[in-house]
């Protein structure tokens, strides 16, 4: 599943109207760069989720997929900021009780996630959350705190002492047990359903694992970002990284 709700506030005015999934990073739509990575994943049907006044934008763009050698779904989130899990909730007949692969619209990597998810569909059950180390430690994000072997002690959004410097990516994959967590949630101070209280019912069971990714781009959090993830895409497209 992709998502791509949210109101995209933080970058405004350019996303007055239109959504931030469809501004450009260098020379394609945001949008295509985790449609890619779930492609090159072996990924096959992916859900793509939105709101409802920018849902046709979508069908428009990437209409049933045969370019990314996928076949695209489409869901409307009534509330496009009810929050990551609300949005989550969307897939539940879509995974038909199957694993899901979660993968945030504005996230830009080139880490190849199939490994990963061969992994996980061999795990019983469980989730599994995304780090990437960043220079220092920071509060924008979820931040993912791991004991020296790699387990996960502690997830916390935007906390104001971050207990580490990884980042917590947009990509997670759960169990299907995933629909009834996200029932049992209440929404944030934000107003939103939290991915983050979500993959703490996984890490409470003990059942949540972590793998670290190299390099990673939030593009959606400030203008600042979004030209950083243009300068960062033209670098690597230029040294053959992308
Ligand atoms: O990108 C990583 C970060 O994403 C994580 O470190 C945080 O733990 C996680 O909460 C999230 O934080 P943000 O505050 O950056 O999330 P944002 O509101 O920017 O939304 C992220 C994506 O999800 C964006 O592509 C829009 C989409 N979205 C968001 C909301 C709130 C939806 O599709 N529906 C929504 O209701």
């Amino acid at each position: 599943m992709i998502l791509a709700g949210g109101l995209a506030t933080r970058l405004r005015p350019l996303t007055l109207v239109t959504n931030k999934h469809l501004l450009p990073v260098y020379n394609k739509p945001m949008i295509y760069y985790p449609l890619e990575a779930v492609a090159k994943a072996g990924i096959k049907e992916v859900l793509v989720s939105s709101s409802p006044i920018h849902a046709g934008d979508f069908t428009n763009l990437l209409g049933a997929g045969e370019e990314f050698g996928l076949k695209i779904y489409y869901a409307v989130q009534k509330n496009p900021k009810g929050g990551i899990a609300d949005a989550i909730a969307l897939a539940e007949e879509f995974a038909q009780n199957e694993k899901l692969l979660v993968v945030l619209g504005d996230n830009i990597f080139n880490f190849n996630l199939k490994d990963a998810v061969n992994k996980f569909e061999k795990t019983e059950k469980g989730a599994m959350v995304f780090g990437v180390k960043m220079p220092t430690e920071s509060k924008q994000y979820g931040v993912i705190e791991l004991d020296s072997d790699g387990r996960v002690l502690s997830i916390e959004e935007k906390p104001d002492n971050p207990k580490s410097n990884i980042a917590q990516t947009g990509i997670y994959m759960y169990d299907s047990r995933v629909f009834d967590f996200v029932k049992n949630l209440t929404p944030s101070a934000r107003e939103e359903l939290e991915v983050t209280d979500l993959n703490n019912f996984y890490l409470k069971e003990g059942t949540m694992q972590c793998e670290i990714i190299d390099w990673w781009i939030d593009a959606g959090t400030s203008h600042d970002e979004l030209l950083h993830a243009n300068n960062m895409v033209y670098d690597k497209i230029r040294k053959g990284e992308l």
